[in-house]
């Protein structure tokens, strides 16, 4: 399976312009927090985003060439996202991210808080620049996700009484809904009709799915170094994701650990053990690998170019992280 730079190979150049773009653009803040968001840039991310959102706006394109407003588009995505994994981690108290300290442990809770405060308003700015009034609906309304995911997270911790469906709409907020509406913004701004807006929308948001789903299985199943931040986190921090919500169905007894907050000496040891043992894994590598078809059915009415093949290789590849 092709690597993730490998798979963006198409849009390759405009990712190395839009970092270099991002480092401006966040130059004009204080120096504190220029450091900040600097720190997490620099030690680089998949750029995942903004190169779903760089290879729609090519594969739509008449002539196959990018506008401004599609590069903008792209940078505003990924400065949303490196907001959201700065406020995250101050959340989930995750000591790396990318392989490097969090900003919070590099600098403080003060400056974290702030530095994503600060990418949040920048992309806020400079989404109103776009001048389009959908654009700014679609990406106003991902803030307001991401915002509202945290929160239903934090509600939700060690509740084993929580249904799927609670577990999907968190997921859809803090992951899918970037990707949903930032694939769709990009077809706004080539000018596509409704239907096709909202097969771009479809493949964004059980993309994201199918990448929370992956991550939350991750993070049972891989390594601190392989990840570039801390593994089996999510359940010691009570959030209960697939995996977990699988294996209470199959190990009743796991429900009374998670209940009194592994309070016990082994307690949670022992619940992971019970989740990596029983079918909890293999029930959401299948959930994933839904999501992930799913997606891929969404654009199939892209004309052939080398950016639409690229897009229908992302589900595949989104999986591929579990092999
Ligand atoms: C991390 O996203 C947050 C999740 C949705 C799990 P990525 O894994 O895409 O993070 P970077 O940008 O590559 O670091
Ligand atoms: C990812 O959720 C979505 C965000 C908005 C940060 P997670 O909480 O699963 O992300 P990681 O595991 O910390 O990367
Ligand atoms: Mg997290
Ligand atoms: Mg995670």
């Amino acid at each position: 399976m092709a690597t993730v730079a490998e798979l963006l190979q198409p849009v390759e150049a405009d990712l190395d312009a839009l970092l270099a773009d991002l480092r401006s653009l966040i130059g004009a803040g204080h120096p504190i927090l220029q450091a900040a968001a600097e720190h997490l840039f620099a030690a680089g991310g998949k750029r995942l985003r903004p190169g779903i959102v760089l290879l729609i706006s090519r594969a739509i394109s008449s002539d196959g060439e990018l506008g401004s407003r599609h590069r903008r588009l792209a940078e505003i995505t990924e400065m949303i996202h490196t907001a959201s994994l700065v406020h995250d981690d101050v959340v989930d108290e995750a000591a790396t991210r990318r392989g490097v300290d969090t900003v919070h442990s590099r600098f403080n809770h003060r400056v974290a808080v702030l530095a994503g405060d600060f990418l949040f308003a920048q992309a806020s700015w400079h989404l109103a620049n776009l001048d389009d009034l959908a654009v700014v609906k679609l990406l106003s309304r991902v803030i307001m996700d991401l915002a509202d995911g945290e929160v239903r997270q934090g509600l939700f911790r060690y509740d084993t009484g929580q249904t799927f469906e609670t577990y999907l709409e968190k997921s859809y907020c803090k992951t899918a809904s970037l990707m949903a509406n930032s694939a769709k913004a990009a077809g706004v701004l080539g000018g596509l009709p409704s239907n096709q807006l909202d097969d771009l929308y479809r493949f964004g948001r059980q993309l994201g799915l199918a990448f929370q789903v992956v991550d939350d299985i991750l993070d049972f199943t891989g390594s601190d170094q392989q990840l570039g931040k801390p593994a089996a986190s999510d359940l010691a921090s009570g959030y209960l994701t697939a995996p977990v919500l699988y294996a209470l169905e199959e190990r009743p007894a796991l429900a009374g650990l998670i209940e009194r907050e592994f309070s016990e000496e082994g307690d949670l040891e022992h619940a992971l053990e019970m989740v990596r043992s029983c079918e909890a894994i293999p029930r959401s590598n299948a959930l994933a690998e839904g999501f992930a078809h799913d997606a891929g059915n969404a654009i199939d009415w892209l004309d052939p170019s080398e950016s639409r093949s690229a897009l229908l290789c992302l589900p595949e590849f989104v999986l591929s992280r579990l092999y």
